[in-house]
């Protein structure tokens, strides 16, 4: 091989690269991926308010729910619910499914059923699920009740608790006095 072959080659070689180089400056120029501000993405933090309600933020002073009872809505807390029923039914004398039968269950004693397998932490918490107990519960179950088996991440919305808990105790031959809910 002489130098001149020698020389032939190494000027393909550089005349490649620079056309490789030239594509890429040009894809560069015609596909500019726009690089976001912040990487990663966001999580909202809270769900937003409800409409018209005052913003609701995620810390801040909640009203008990005796106060929030008395504005709560069991035909919205019906539909809440949906939320529930793939793992509980609501019925008289139904079944227990992943979660144990909930009807008659304010004012119940926690771990209520005899017939259901109850988490340890649930069994050996004692007391009953009056509205306070059961507001604390579904706000977060998992911080209320350790090791619950309850795999549910809870309800953010202190009214949408209120609605639900008015509903619950709507589900019972004799639902509990409770501050006028609707
Ligand atoms: C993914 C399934 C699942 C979902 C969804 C779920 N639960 Fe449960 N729930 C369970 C299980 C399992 C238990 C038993 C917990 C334990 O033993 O620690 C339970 C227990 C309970 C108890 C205690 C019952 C008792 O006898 O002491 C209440 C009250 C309750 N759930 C209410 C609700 C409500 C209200 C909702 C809807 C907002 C809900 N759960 C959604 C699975 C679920």
């Amino acid at each position: 091989m002489d130098s001149f072959e020698l020389n032939k080659i190494a000027g393909a070689v550089l005349g490649t690269c620079l056309f490789l180089l030239s594509i890429n400056m040009l894809s560069g120029a015609i596909f500019h991926a726009k690089k976001p501000e912040k990487p990663g993405y966001e999580v909202a933090a809270a769900e937003p308010a409800a409409a018209g309600g005052a913003a609701q933020a995620a810390v801040g002073p909640v009203d008990p729910i005796e106060v929030r009872l008395a504005s709560a809505s069991a035909e919205k807390g019906a539909n809440a619910a949906k939320k529930c029923i793939a793992c509980h039914d609501l019925s008289k004398g139904g079944p227990n499914k992943v979660g144990p039968n909930l009807w008659n269950i304010v004012g119940a004693n926690r771990a209520h059923l005899g017939n259901f397998a109850y988490s340890a932490g649930l069994k050996s918490m004692g007391g009953n699920w009056d509205v306070a107990a059961l507001d604390k519960f579904l706000a977060n179950p998992k911080g209320e009740v350790k090791g619950t088996t309850m795999a549910f991440a809870g309800v953010t919305r202190p009214a949408e608790r209120a609605d639900l808990i008015a509903y619950l105790n709507s589900l019972a031959d004799s639902p509990k006095p409770l501050p006028a809910a609707k």
